[in-house]
């Protein structure tokens, strides 16, 4: 009989290539999303109830009628400056929310579930690349709020038969290889989207904050990662925890930094457009260089990235912003 798994946010930009690798993995999907920044067309394959975790009589109702192997946990508000405007919409969207699905698995004795997190649960007072076990010391209520959530996974846990998997997600990017989902939020502001969307003509320029930072080049080092990699992480997950693995916390990232400016020069070599770039003021709360050490994901889940490489990410997401512009036109 096929495993039937919940995924929350599933018609997110990241939730939708789960459950796409869900699907060809042959299992049988429930997608729950608000559809506040997702989108229903984001979904191929699975059944997508439209609604919110805040609803939690419907949810009662939902694992009541599917009894549900497992959850994927994704369904959350994730800008972080909103997140410093508006700190009360993500602990209501992304702690409290996450304590509503919780309670839905104690009742309905749901024992695995797999979390969204964030390397944002790290803050600044850590070195690159950073493992799973330092202490996290987020500094904006966006990470604040996946903290607390882990946390209470955590406790929760040891207080039931659950087992979790909490992935912290580096630096996402790109789109299916196959072109059929991307990102899509128009809150979408990371650097390889605004660099693509220079490339493209829709934005002026690239504006670069900060080229004072101690690094090699002056500009912000990340850990880009490709969202379809990403996604495989989570069935590794998922398998693991099928196999009786027991609850960990793991990085994902390839652990390789990469600077503004060498991700900008990546985008201008692959569109072959020399767009405009301006050097501006740092951004606030940005630090200079975050990038993952991912030997436990590697070791523990045998993780295998294929898509290790910024020109794969950096193409798929161009490749992708073209298309939607196309079929906007
Ligand atoms: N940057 C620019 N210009 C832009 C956009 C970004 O110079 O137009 C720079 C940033 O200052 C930073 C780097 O590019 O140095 C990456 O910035 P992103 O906005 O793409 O991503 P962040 O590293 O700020 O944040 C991302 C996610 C967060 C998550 C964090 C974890 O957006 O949700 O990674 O590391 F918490």
């Amino acid at each position: 009989m096929s495993r039937k798994i919940l995924v929350t946010g599933g018609a997110g930009y990241i939730g939708s290539h789960i459950v796409r690798q869900l699907g060809e993995s042959g299992y049988d999907i429930v997608i729950y999303d608000n559809c506040s920044t997702g989108i229903p067309q984001a979904v191929l394959c699975g059944e997508l109830i439209v609604g919110d975790l805040s609803d939690i009589n419907r949810l009662y109702q939902i694992f009541g009628k599917y009894r549900f192997d497992a959850v994927i946990h994704l369904a959350a508000r994730l800008v972080v400056p909103e997140s410093v405007d508006y700190p009360l919409e993500y602990y209501s969207n992304n702690t409290c929310n996450t304590t509503n699905l919780l309670h839905c698995c104690n009742v309905m004795g749901v024992d695995k579930l797999i979390f969204s997190s964030t390397a944002a649960v790290y803050g600044e007072s850590h070195h690159s690349p950073v493992t799973e076990d330092v202490t996290p010391l987020p500094i904006n209520p966006y990470g604040r709020s996946k903290l607390m959530s882990e946390l209470i996974i955590q406790d929760y846990a040891k207080a039931s038969s659950l087992r979790y998997v909490i992935l912290r997600y580096f630096n996402v990017g790109g789109a299916d290889p196959a072109g059929r989902i991307g990102q899509n939020s128009r809150h979408a502001n990371h650097l390889i989207a605004n660099a693509c969307n220079a490339a493209l003509k829709r934005q002026p320029t690239l504006k670069i904050f900060g080229t004072d930072f101690p690094t090699p080049d002056g500009t912000g080092i990340r850990d880009y990662i490709h969202v379809e990699d990403l996604a495989t992480a989570h069935i590794d997950s998922l398998r693991y925890l099928e196999d009786g693995g027991n609850s960990e916390i793991f990085n994902c990232g390839y652990g390789e930094g990469y600077s503004v400016r060498q991700v900008v020069e990546r985008v201008k070599a692959i569109s072959g457009v020399d767009f405009p770039v301006i050097n501006g003021e740092r951004r606030a709360g940005d630090p200079a260089s975050v990038t993952a050490s991912i030997e436990k994901i590697k070791k523990v889940l045998n993780w295998q990235p294929r898509y290790n490489n910024l020109d794969a990410i950096i193409s798929s997401a161009l490749a992708w912003e073209k298309r939607k512009l196309k079929s906007c036109e």
